[in-house]
C-alpha cells in the first residue's frame, strides 16, 4: 500500500478539534472553539436569503463578485483612507484561511523563511510547511505580548522572505499600538520582505483603542496582503468569506493559486456581503458594545474567582493565567478543567514553536451567549 504526502506526515488534529470533540464527550460548557455560540444579524441572514431566491446560484468570477470587491475597496477608503482597486488589488476567498494559505503559497518557494510571532494562530505554520518553507518564531512575551526588537532583528536571515503579523491579536486580545507596528514597519522595509497582515479582528476593538492596518505605514502597501474576514466581523463564521488586498503584483499571484485551489468563493454570500459591509458605520456600534458586555462580564467573574490578568482591548479572546491556581502546565490544566470542571478551554501551548510560556496560560473564547458564560464562571467556582 502507498503511503500518503511526506509533507503531511507530522500533522497533527487541530488543538480546536481535539478540545471541541473533549467538549462534546464530557458534556462540557465550551468557551475553547473560536466562534460565536449565537448567529450573526438577522438583516443579513434575510439579505443572503433573498440574494439566493434572485438567483446567483452559479460560480461567481473567480476572483469574487464585482459587488463584493467593490463593497471592500470602499470601506477601506472609508475606515482606512487605504485605496485599493477592486479589478486589480482586491481578492475574495473561502474565509481568511485560504487567504493566509494562498498568500504564502503564492510568494514563498521551498527554504524560504517566514517569521511567525508566536503565540499565532495554528494555520500559519501549517501552511508555511506545505509550502516548504520555514517557520521561525518570535516570541511576544507575556503578560503583555511585547515585541522585542533585537529578538526579531536576530530572527532574520538572508533566506527570511516574509513576516506573518496578527492585529488584533489572537490569543492574546492585544491590540497592537503603532510604535510597536513602527518595528516591524522598519526591517520588513530594511530587509524588503512581504508582510501578512493577518487583520481579521480589525472592527472588534474596545476602550477606544485604535486599529492600525499596517499597509497605512509609508513603504508598506507595496509588500503587504492584507487579510480579512466576513466571518469574523458579521460574527458568522460559517460562511467562510475572506479577502485579501495587496498591490498588483502580490494579487496576481494570489489569485493563480486560487484559480486552481478554490476557484470561487459561495456566490450568494458574496452578494449578501457585499450589502453588509455598505451598511458597517450602522452595524458596527451594537456589533461592538455587544462583545464588549460579554468581555466585561467575564473577565469581572474570572476577577472574583482570583485570576489576575489585564483586560483585553480587542478580539474576543483572553489568555488568562492559570499559575495562582495550579502547579499544573495548560495542556494538564485543560485537561483537568473539561474533565471534572466540565469546562473547555484551549491549551495555549499549541500556539507556539519555541518558548514555555503558553504553558502557563489558557485561552478563553467569551463569544458565547450569556448563559454560556455564566455556566462557565458557575463550573470555576471553588478552584
Ligand atoms: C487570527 C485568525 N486568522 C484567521 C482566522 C480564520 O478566519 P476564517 O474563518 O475567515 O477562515 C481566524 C479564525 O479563528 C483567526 O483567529
Amino acid at each position: 500500500m502507498k503511503k500518503t504526502a511526506l509533507r503531511i506526515a507530522h500533522f497533527k488534529d487541530s488543538i480546536f478539534g481535539v478540545m471541541s470533540k473533549l467538549a462534546r464527550d464530557n458534556n462540557a460548557v465550551n468557551l475553547g472553539q473560536g466562534f460565536p455560540d449565537f448567529d450573526g444579524p438577522q438583516w443579513l441572514k434575510d439579505l443572503a436569503k433573498d440574494k439566493i431566491e434572485q438567483g446567483h446560484g452559479q460560480y461567481a468570477p473567480f476572483m469574487g463578485t464585482p459587488s463584493l470587491r467593490s463593497s471592500v475597496s470602499s470601506y477601506y477608503k472609508r475606515f482606512y483612507q487605504l485605496d485599493y482597486n477592486p479589478d486589480s488589488e482586491i481578492t475574495i476567498t473561502a474565509g481568511a484561511t485560504e487567504g493566509l494559505f494562498i498568500s504564502i503559497l503564492g510568494s514563498i518557494d521551498p527554504g524560504d523563511e517566514v517569521i511567525v510571532l508566536e503565540p499565532f494562530y495554528d494555520s500559519y505554520v501549517s501552511s508555511i510547511e506545505m509550502a516548504g518553507g520555514v517557520a521561525v518564531p518570535v516570541t511576544l512575551h507575556a503578560p503583555d505580548f511585547n515585541i522585542i526588537e533585537s529578538e526579531l532583528m536576530r530572527a532574520i536571515t538572508s533566506k527570511t522572505k516574509m513576516i506573518i503579523v496578527n492585529n488584533p491579536h489572537n490569543p492574546s486580545g492585544k491590540v497592537w499600538e503603532k510604535n510597536e507596528l513602527e518595528i516591524i514597519v522598519k526591517l520588513a522595509i530594511k530587509h524588503d520582505l512581504f508582510v501578512i497582515s493577518d487583520e481579521v479582528y480589525e472592527f472588534l476593538v474596545f476602550d477606544g483603542a485604535k486599529h492600525f492596518p499596517l499597509a497605512q505605514f509609508p513603504g508598506m502597501r507595496e509588500r503587504t496582503f492584507t487579510i480579512s474576514s466576513a466571518g469574523k466581523t458579521f460574527g458568522l463564521t460559517g460562511w467562510k468569506t475572506g479577502w485579501i488586498c495587496a498591490p498588483p503584483d502580490l494579487t496576481k499571484a494570489v489569485r493563480l493559486v486560487h484559480q486552481y485551489v478554490t476557484f470561487s468563493v459561495a456566490t450568494p454570500m458574496q452578494e449578501a456581503i457585499a450589502d453588509g459591509l455598505n451598511r458597517l458605520e450602522d452595524y458596527l456600534p451594537e456589533f461592538r458594545s455587544t462583545y464588549k458586555a460579554k468581555r466585561d462580564f467575564f473577565f469581572e467573574g474570572l476577577k472574583k474567582l482570583g485570576f489576575e490578568f489585564s483586560i483585553p482591548r480587542g478580539t474576543y479572546f483572553m489568555m488568562v493565567p492559570i499559575k495562582s491556581k495550579t502547579t499544573k502546565n495548560d495542556v494538564e490544566f485543560a485537561m483537568e478543567l473539561v474533565q471534572e470542571r466540565k469546562l473547555a478551554t484551549v491549551p495555549p501551548s499549541a500556539f507556539y514553536l519555541k518558548s514555555k510560556e503558553g504553558q502557563s496560560y489558557l485561552r478563553f473564547c467569551f463569544a458565547k451567549n450569556q448563559s454560556t458564560l455564566e455556566a462557565a464562571l458557575k463550573n470555576l467556582e471553588g478552584l
